[in-house]
This record gives structure tokens, sequence and C-alpha cells, in this order.
């Protein structure tokens, strides 16, 4: 599934990005080697890094 249509950004590839370290969209962009263009996919991408962080709170605990 593509999160971000423009670039042909899929879900994997954010997972991949937000897994690495990436914290905020600008940085899923740069690891995919690319840059926002409509960013409609802005808060999509937004709501997996924070998906991502709460994930890690709760393992933590
Ligand atoms: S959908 Fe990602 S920049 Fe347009």
């Amino acid at each position: 599934m593509y999160v971000c249509n423009c670039n042909g950004i899929r879900e994997r590839e954010v997972r991949a990005a937000i897994e690495a370290g990436a914290k905020r969209p600008v940085e899923v962009f740069i690891a995919c080697e690319t840059r926002a263009q409509c960013a409609r996919c802005v808060c999509d991408m937004r709501q997996m890094i924070d998906d991502h962080g709460e994930a890690l709170r709760y393992a933590a605990e």
C-alpha cells in the first residue's frame, strides 16, 4: 500500500525509515531520497511516527 502517491513511497518504506530513526515526515522523505510534493501524505506519516513512538513506550513499560 502506498502512503505517498506522489513519490510512490510504500508503507513498508515509511516503516523502515521510522525504524531507522526518522522522527519527522521530512526525515522519511530524505530516507527515501525524495521530497514532499503535495504533502497530503504528511499526516499519515506523522500518525505512523506517533504510533511507533507509542509502541516503543508501551514496550518499555
Ligand atoms: S502524497 Fe506524498 S507528497 Fe503527495
